[in-house]
């Protein structure tokens, strides 16, 4: 099968959510594409220094005025969407990514692992790893940024039989461009990381993120991977079906061959 995966890289302003959803929406005009991949936190930025700033800017769903928005926008350029944001339920925060479909359905993650000062301002995702359909029935599963660290993130996702990893991030540590092909060669699965870019300060506090946004295969190999600066969109033609093959060798599966009871997973 045929199908158009793409990765967008930016720069958000900090706390400017319509700022930042206008210029989503100018850099995806005349996308043709079947699945596009947004960072985490694309609407409101990252270096929160108090829960108020959060406040400000979460949303509730299915009311939240960006993501109804974004719903309008991947029914009008019928692709699939997937983007960070920041999520109000009742009095609660959750640093989420939501999943908006042209046929008008969504699924929303809660990321499971929070990094650093988001422990502060932010609940843990208190559902498990899902798989959801995208567009033309392809399976995905969502995972934000530090979920990376944990191989246990992508193994769920892959076991619930997702073709493709979803991961908005906003990264600061080195390492993960390199782990995730490890994530997408051990699950055979694809994987795009969509990490934003540049330096935000927000008084005494300052992160830089180190972009690299990428799209990798059910090989762990690269098929595209940006600079660490530049905003764009970057696209390119997949076969989702390739994932759904776990064989390595005429004797061998990724899956098959594994040993739960031998495992020690407490
Ligand atoms: C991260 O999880 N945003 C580093």
């Amino acid at each position: 099968m045929k199908y158009t995966v793409s990765v967008l890289q930016f720069k958000p302003l900090f706390l400017q959510p319509q700022k930042n959803y206008d210029k989503i929406k100018s850099m995806l005009s005349g996308i043709s594409s079947d699945l596009i991949v947004l960072p985490e936190l694309a609407l409101s930025g990252y270096v929160f220094a108090q829960q108020e700033e959060i406040a400000q800017i979460a949303e509730s769903i299915p009311t939240g005025q960006f993501f109804q928005a974004f719903q309008g926008l991947s029914q009008k350029l019928n692709l699939s969407i997937v983007y960070g944001f920041a999520e109000r339920d009742r009095e609660l925060f959750y640093n989420s990514s939501a999943l908006v479909n042209p046929d008008g359905s969504y699924h929303i993650y809660r990321k499971i692992h929070l990094f650093y000062r988001e422990k502060l301002f932010f609940e843990p995702g208190d559902k498990p790893f899902f798989v959801a359909e995208a567009k033309a029935g392809v399976r995905i599963g969502m995972m934000i940024c530090f979920d990376w660290q944990f191989p246990e993130s992508a193994r769920s996702l892959a076991l619930k039989r997702a073709q493709i990893i979803c991961h908005p991030a906003n990264l600061v540590l080195p390492w993960c461009q390199e782990a995730m092909k490890i994530r997408s060669l051990e699950n055979r699965v694809y994987s795009i990381t969509a990490n934003r870019t540049g330096t935000e300060i927000n008084g005494e506090m300052s992160e830089y993120f180190t972009g690299q946004s990428q799209i990798l295969n059910q090989k762990g190999e690269l098929l595209i991977r940006m600079n660490d600066q530049e905003e764009g969109i970057y696209s390119v033609e997949i076969d989702p079906d390739l994932a759904n093959n776990k064989q390595v060798t005429e004797y061998n599966n990724a899956f098959a061959d594994r040993r739960p009871s031998m495992y020690y997973l407490p």
